[in-house]
């Protein structure tokens, strides 16, 4: 049981009142505190199976501080391992992504194979004699792992739900994607990463609630005729949240009236794929009628798929689907991992062209990531200011809302946008999780 401090205690109250305190994103301790209650308990995504396609991939990843090598064994068994040298610590995999048989530590040369196995010790019967068993030494498996439809997820704790119990009824929203096609996704390379003057949290509000922002936030996108102007494009559609396990869903539609090419705009042929492997008629009629889909899974991971405007003047704009995790390196800082990803059975010409709209459009190079980071940063310096960090912030958007009794798929759904309602989810499955 946590110790509730009068943050913790604001905090609790803050949920229910729709009032956060601002130094909730700029607080070492209240980030160490993460690193335990949340990072240390929760299924947090690691990579793709198609990043590691063959045997002896393998690609670094992180669980709150921890490195670990996600490899794919001789025996084609993914596991993640701790990139820690069990002989005095030191890390055993110099390179980001590769393809290994073994892992050699640059200190004192111990040898690994890529399940893991201790299988080198040079000069191991003088230095460390006959009773020495090389069995006991293997690299440490992360305690917990899980794959859902490619998805790789690692968990610290050996205690933890399964993932499937973690996910819960955000699957219906992740199958959208992950079962558009049976073939399956594929990454489009490996993930661009940068660091950010952020914290998780407040990047994490863009993709599981503020459809609010981009009205403001991304004006210069309105100016030049590539998002639409009208507020009622933002504000329309559905805005989901799974009770109790804090992941949320934006479903966009386009507002009545509105010409909206079907399905994202995705081709034809993958059209009739969908029909075919989605596993509700639900899901398909969402997915037909669905202009943009955000989805993030609680904690850190967050998922956009959109086409950006609706009559598709823009030439040539297809849709793009990005993967992204939040990965917190300190108080009010973090890295993004984002990847690209794609139908493994799309058309060529669409796999090159969903390429460029992910560039264009998202990641670091892209207009909209951009303009958010620029915000996110000031409010991040905002929220460790000494005037600041007292102050609380708004989250009362949506309020008076009632749910959607229409909506045909799990969870709580409003009929707009503009709510803070996944929000106030989120934050209540953190402080729960933080006291628990
Ligand atoms: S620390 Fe790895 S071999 Fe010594
Ligand atoms: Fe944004």
């Amino acid at each position: 049981m946590a110790v509730k401090t009068p943050m913790l205690e604001e905090l609790v109250k803050g949920v229910e009142e729709g009032l956060l305190p601002a130094r909730i994103f700029n607080d070492p301790e209240l980030f160490a505190l993460e690193q335990e209650k949340i990072f240390g308990r929760s299924w947090v995504y690691l990579a793709h199976e198609s990043e590691i396609p063959k045997p002896g991939d393998y690609v670094l990843r992180y669980v709150g501080n921890n490195p670990y090598i996600v490899v794919r064994g001789e025996d084609g068994e993914v596991r993640a391992l701790l990139d820690m040298c069990r002989h005095r610590g030191m890390r055993v995999c110099r390179a980001e992504m590769g393809n290994a048989s073994h892992f050699r530590c640059p200190f004192h040369g111990w040898t690994y194979r890529n399940d893991g196995a201790l299988v080198g010790v040079p000069a191991e019967r003088e230095a460390f004699g006959p009773s020495f068993n090389k069995a006991e030494w293997g690299l440490y498996p992360i305690p917990r792992l899980e794959v859902f439809d490619g998805m790789i997820f690692g968990n610290l704790d050996p205690q933890a739900p399964s993932l499937e119990e973690w996910l819960g009824d955000i699957r219906w929203y992740l199958e959208l994607i992950t079962k558009r096609s049976s073939a399956g996704l594929e990454v489009l390379g490996p993930p661009q990463r940068w660091v950010v003057n952020t914290d998780w949290k407040l990047a994490l509000e863009t993709f599981i609630s503020d459809s609010y922002h981009t009205l403001m936030t991304h004006r210069s996108l309105i100016e030049l005729g590539i998002a639409p102007r009208d507020a009622k494009y933002a504000m329309y559609g559905e805005q989901v949240h799974i009770p109790g396990k804090g992941h949320g869903s934006m479903v966009i539609g386009a507002p009545p009236g509105a010409k909206l090419p079907p399905f994202w705009r995705y081709p034809e042929e993958m059209l009739e794929r969908a029909k075919a492997s989605y596993p509700s008629r639900e899901q398909f009629e969402v997915a037909r009628e669905t202009r943009i889909l955000l989805i993030t899974v609680f904690p850190n991971l967050s998922i956009h798929n959109p086409i950006r405007k609706p009559d598709h003047k823009y030439q040539g704009a297809v849709p793009m689907l990005t993967f992204r995790v939040w990965h917190p390196l300190g108080p009010g800082k973090i890295e993004i991992f984002s990847w690209a990803l794609v139908e493994k059975d799309a058309p060529e010409w669409f796999k090159e062209k969903t390429r460029l709209s992910y560039l264009r459009f998202f990641g670091s190079s892209g207009t909209f990531e951009q303009d958010d980071t620029e915000i996110w940063s000031l409010v991040t310096q905002n929220a460790g200011s000494s005037q600041g960090r007292g102050l609380r912030l708004c989250y009362r958007m949506g309020m008076d809302l009632t749910p959607d009794p229409n909506w045909p798929g799990p969870g709580v759904a409003y009929g707009i946008n503009f709510t803070d309602a996944n929000l106030r989810n989120f934050y209540r499955r953190y402080v729960e999780m933080l006291l628990s």
